[in-house]
């Protein structure tokens, strides 16, 4: 397994092999990998010949307040992890690799969805997201590249860069892996006191029920928010939002549509959770 840490070897890896014919699939991550990183490194697997995996901690995407400087990093053990599942090569860049310019440089925005939902509580994250995302890809050149479901309106937001941009590259959505409970794997698990962890897949049984009212039709969908939202309070979460939207662009769903998402994020303690469900309305 290749451990690349600049853009040339990583450029010149590359070509040699699409030389050879091989496809290319890019996993990025920021480490600390868990089993829910590992079925995305495992999917690319199966679409492409050759899987590059990169860990960067981002800095553009974390707020002034978040956990930029706590965010765990375990880079050893995520390299064993990595070769135990048959990455080709790691990319680990650091901060002025990816980020040339210090201050000022150029930022890579998809208005609308990305001051939406998690947006609106964690400003400018998506910017980061996006514009640290299309770096990788001009990097690594990439035919396709999987990003989990677990962080849903981030999959949303890669897919409308790449079309608004016509990025030629595929991008591929994987399930959301969860420990036995139900609670959707996730580096800020590890935030969770003991007490606090058993309460965690509440989060997952929220949005199921979510998903039972609107297959049985009881009530509309701002009643089910708020429902969700009230339940998720007496649980002990502090609730940012329940969202029924539409599962193409996270838009409000109109009278025909079908294929929705229930979204979510609420705070437990130190950690800030994540999750969603799909429905498909009969
Ligand atoms: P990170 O949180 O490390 O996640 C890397 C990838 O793993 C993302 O595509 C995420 O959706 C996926 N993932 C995380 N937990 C998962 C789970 N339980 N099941 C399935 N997939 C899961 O997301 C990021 O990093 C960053 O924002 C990044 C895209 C790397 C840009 O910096």
């Amino acid at each position: 397994m290749d451990i690349l840490r600049s853009l040339r070897p990583t450029r010149a890896l590359v070509q040699a092999w699409r030389h050879a014919g091989q496809t290319v699939a890019l996993v990025p991550t920021m480490g600390n990998l868990h089993d829910g990183h590992v079925s995305l490194l495992r999917l690319a697997r199966q679409r492409a010949d050759r899987v590059m995996v990169s860990i960067f901690v981002n800095p553009t995407q974390f707020g002034p307040s978040e956990d930029f400087a706590s965010y765990p990093r375990t880079l050893a053990a995520d390299l064993r992890r990595l070769r135990a599942a048959r990455a080709d090569a790691v990319l680990v860049p650091g901060v002025a690799t990816m980020y040339p310019r210090a201050g000022g440089a150029t930022v890579v925005s998809v208005p609308g969805l990305s001051t939406d939902l998690c947006g609106a509580f964690r400003p400018g994250h998506f910017d980061g997201v996006t514009s640290v995302v299309l770096r990788l890809f001009n990097i690594v050149g990439p035919d396709m590249a999987v990003f989990g479901e677990k962080d849903y309106q981030q999959l949303t937001v890669i897919r409308r860069m790449c079309a608004d941009l016509h990025l030629p590259l595929q991008v591929l959505g994987a399930p959301t892996v969860r420990d036995a409970d139900g609670l959707a794997m996730s580096s800020r698990n590890q935030y969770l006191t003991p007490a606090e962890r058993t309460v965690a897949p509440r989060l997952y049984e929220t949005l199921l029920a979510c998903r039972q009212r609107l297959l049985a039709n009881e009530g509309d969908r701002r009643a089910i928010e708020r429902a969700a939202l009230a339940s998720l309070r007496r649980a002990g979460f502090r609730p940012d939002y329940v969202a029924i939207r539409s599962a193409a662009d996270l838009t409000l769903p109109q009278p025909g549509t079908r294929r929705l998402r229930v979204l979510a994020a609420a705070r437990l303690g130190r950690a800030r959770l994540i999750d969603n469900v799909s429905v498909r309305l009969p």
